[in-house]
């Protein structure tokens, strides 16, 4: 695991998204209340990017079915529960599975990301 250099800290002010890629890693950055999240851009259910998703709460909540995870850990909180009949059709699709999420840190007016 190495830390890896992603973006000018200045360049994610509170409640900012940017997508960077890291290696062969699409990240998405999210900066919410004050925390810096790293977390691989495609979704753990049909891998379709996350970037526009929702938060609520400590979650994000994917924008293409609903499915929600936790943002500190990536935990499922809902597996495409959303619309119904057809969320649980997609659901079925793929076993359950948490996002992945990585560590941050600023240092050097800059975020780095451990992967
Ligand atoms: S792609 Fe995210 S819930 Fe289906």
């Amino acid at each position: 695991m190495n830390w890896n250099k992603a973006l000018a800290e200045n360049a994610l002010p509170e409640g900012a998204r940017q997508v960077v890629t890291i290696g062969e890693q699409t990240v998405l950055l999210l900066r919410h209340e004050n925390q810096i999240h790293a977390v691989n851009n495609k979704c753990p259910h049909l891998g379709l990017p996350l970037q526009k998703g929702k938060i609520t709460e400590d979650a994000l909540v994917c924008p293409w079915h609903k499915s929600a995870f936790d943002l500190n850990t990536g935990d499922v909180k809902a597996w495409s529960p959303w619309p119904p009949g057809l969320g649980k059709l997609l659901g079925c699709l793929k076993k359950e599975s948490a996002m992945k999420v990585y560590p941050t840190k600023v240092d050097d007016g800059a975020i780095w990301v451990q992967m």
